[in-house]
């Protein structure tokens, strides 16, 4: 039996008609007001009406880490947060860690330990990895896995992703 799973459907969902309500997101530091269908998950308005499409779709059930940003500074599951109870709040997406032409130490460490193969999943397992040292900035080198047990990996990159982190963990 293939073990590729189902493939992943790269549409954007339709939600149809609903009631929308005005809603300022603070998105990468940016304040960025919009109309959202108040049914509307936050990785369908960024993806969707923000164009951040890093933030990745995976199961869409809160099953895979694919969609994680930080909200503050915890780490969410985008496709289980309904937007529009996050008026004012502050959003962090992977488009939002580099500055400028410089990657985020997080970015530099995956490049060097080359953690990644298909790089679907990298956009969350970086954000989370961001999250977590800002959550546990002394976190040990064995917990990693662990903490990093939201963000799943097909392609199985997972040595190359915990020794970026403990990697960038270091350098801190
Ligand atoms: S897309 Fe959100 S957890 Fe999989
Ligand atoms: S690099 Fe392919 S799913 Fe993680």
């Amino acid at each position: 039996m293939s073990n590729r799973g189902t493939p992943i459907d790269l549409e954007e969902p339709s939600l149809g008609h609903a009631d929308t309500c005005a809603v300022t997101l603070v998105v990468n530091g940016e304040p960025r007001t919009i109309a959202v269908d108040t049914r509307a998950s936050l990785l369908d308005v960024l993806r969707a009406q923000l164009g951040l499409t890093g933030t990745k779709r995976g199961c869409d059930q809160g099953a895979c880490g694919a969609c994680t940003i930080l909200l503050g500074n915890q780490r969410v599951l985008a496709c289980l947060t309904i937007a529009a109870r996050h008026d004012g709040e502050q959003i962090t997406t992977v488009e939002g860690l580099a500055h400028g032409d410089q990657p985020h130490p997080m970015q530099a460490a995956f490049i060097r330990h080359d953690a990644f193969q298909c790089g679907f999943c990298t956009p969350g397992q970086i954000v989370s990895a961001v999250g977590l040292l800002s959550e546990n900035p002394d976190v040990d080198v064995n917990e990693i896995p662990e903490q990093m047990s939201g963000n799943l990996c097909r392609c199985a990159a997972y040595p190359g992703i915990r020794a970026a982190i403990a990697d960038a963990k270091g350098a801190r």
